[in-house]
């Protein structure tokens, strides 16, 4: 999709209006919006008829406001056989940016199904001076007008050239917003991709090197570790989880390093390239599902693109433990014990439990590169899906005022987290009597027993927060404004949080 801004505009009483054209067939327009916003006779052209009227295309004020005279009511659209006014109104489930989001993905929507040439949306009301409503509202657009397409023998022509045309009321200002919003979507898009290729192809090393060829191209140090680098480095989690696979796993760090920071953070992803439960089997149902156990990893990579292009002072280091999790002759099995670098003794009691013995090397890694704060994102329970559904990610952690900013972060990017306690008591669930302690707990919160198995393994003195994304990194069937797959779900999040932390001193 091409995007073009374009900036006159006066009130047209909605808050958000689309129009789609269809060029070929030519175009009847009320001549009341026209006067109302100059910009759409540039953008019909010649197509526009000046004194024509369809009958019925166009709605006046009132009925776009529904019939039912609910304004927050479906969306509602006016077709001739030339020309579609399509009207998208507030969504009442979810919050007002979000419905407005969601409302931008139905005029994409509508404009792909009708093979349209042109869309053009305009941003009006509030929009029209609020440049963070702006940016965000550019970043819904870049995100709905994405499809995965690579395995499609035919990829749709119609979204390739569809021009989008966003107008706004406001200056040169709010157009650079306009343009941040669409490169944001670019990093969600590409943990998007990521996170939609099969377990087949997006393996651990291919998912090292796509990151490291983002790496390249935004100007960030990157380190693999292959299966040697690993044994090297002690990682003994990741190398106990990836040892049943062909495919072997990997470390990958990325580092972001600015000149006299005075904060390091470490954004440690979860990237299982497929999960089939090990020996630990998972049931066949949705089982396809589990390639996006990567979308943490995916996530850190679209944020650390997002960090190298704001350029931000603070030191940013994302690792990415990656590995597949592989039933076979080679595979852990229920039972074992291996020994992690600090010393402690963990029996994988459940070989499906593995990205917590993937992500405490991640943490430990954390550690060695001298992060003070660290965030990691995983897609790793069943049980905070269980808890909050799919509309929201879980969050733990070790300091109240991290966990709460944290969230704030998510409000803004319609990323929503949810927070959980660090309930100690809870943790002795994870003793065993045969080793320091064992990698399930009991048969309730195994969200909560997730991130305490983990507690134990942060680096002294660090911040420490945990994001649980099982339920809203992957949508079969799409979800808001992101179509059927992957979301990204944390790359804005997570960059957000690094970008603002400047600012808020923590
Ligand atoms: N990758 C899964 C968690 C998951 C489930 C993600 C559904 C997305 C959708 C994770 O590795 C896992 O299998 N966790 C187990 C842990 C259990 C064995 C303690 C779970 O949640 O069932
Ligand atoms: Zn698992
Ligand atoms: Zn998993």
């Amino acid at each position: 999709m091409k995007t073009r801004i374009c900036t006159h505009t006066t009130a047209s009483g909605a808050d958000l209006t689309g129009f789609i054209v269809h060029r070929e067939a030519g175009a009847l327009f009320d001549l009341a919006w026209k006067e109302r916003i100059p910009a759409l006779e540039g953008f019909l052209g010649n197509s526009l008829q000046p004194g024509t009227r369809a009958a019925g295309t166009l709605p006046d004020a009132d009925e776009a406001e529904g019939a039912d005279g609910d304004a927050a009511g479906p969306a509602r659209r006016w077709v001739d056989a030339r020309t579609v006014l399509y009207s998208a109104h507030w969504n009442k489930h979810l919050a007002a940016h979000e419905a407005a989001k969601t409302a931008i993905a139905d005029l994409v929507k509508t404009a792909l199904s009708l093979k349209a040439t042109s869309l053009m949306i305009i941003l009006d009301g509030e929009a029209a001076h609020n440049g963070d409503l702006l940016e965000d509202l550019a970043c819904a657009l870049g995100i709905a007008a994405w499809r995965f397409e690579t395995y499609r023998a035919k990829p749709s022509a119609v979204l390739e050239n569809l021009e989008c045309v966003l107008v706004t009321g406001g200056d040169a200002t709010l157009d650079a917003r306009i343009g941040v919003g669409l490169d944001m979507a670019v990093s969600v898009n590409l943990a998007r991709a990521l996170v939609n290729e099969p377990g087949s192809v997006m393996t651990p090393a291919v998912m090292a090197e796509r990151a490291a060829a983002m790496a390249r191209e935004e100007g960030l140090g990157v380190e693999i570790l292959d299966r040697d680098g690993l044994v090297a480095g002690g990682y003994s989690g990741i190398l106990a989880v990836g040892q049943g696979s062909r495919y072997e796993p990997r470390m990958v760090v990325l580092r972001y390093r600015p000149d006299a920071a005075a904060r390091h953070v470490a954004l440690v992803g979860k990237g299982i390239s497929f999960d089939t439960g090990g020996i630990s089997l998972k049931p066949g149902k949705d089982m396809h599902e589990m390639k996006s156990d990567m979308s943490g990893a995916a996530a850190v990579i679209g944020a650390m693109r997002a960090i190298a292009r704001k350029k931000p002072n603070t030191a940013v280091t994302g690792i990415l433990v990656c590995a597949e999790n592989m039933i076979g002759s080679a595979a852990q099995r229920p039972g074992d014990i291996f020994r992690h670098k600090n010393g402690k003794y963990i029996q994988v009691d459940n070989t499906d439990a593995e990205g917590r013995l993937c992500l405490i090397d991640g943490l430990a890694r954390a550690g060695e590169e001298g992060a003070d704060t660290i965030v990691d994102i995983a897609t790793l329970t069943g049980a905070c899906i269980r808890a909050l559904g799919t509309s929201l990610a879980g969050v733990l952690g070790n300091d109240d005022g991290l966990v709460s900013r944290l969230v704030a972060c998510g409000e803004r990017s319609g990323e929503r987290l949810w927070p959980f306690p660090l309930l100690e008591e809870y943790a002795k669930e994870l003793e065993t009597p045969h080793a320091d302690l064992r990698n399930i707990g009991g048969a309730y919160a195994g969200h909560i027993t997730a991130a305490l198995f983990m507690q134990p393994f942060v680096p002294k003195n660090a911040k420490w927060a945990h994001l649980d994304i099982a339920g809203p990194a992957y949508f079969e069937k799409g979800w808001k404004y992101y179509s059927p797959g992957a979301t990204g779900f944390g790359t804005r999040l997570l960059a957000d949080w690094v970008l603002g932390l400047a600012e808020s001193g923590g």
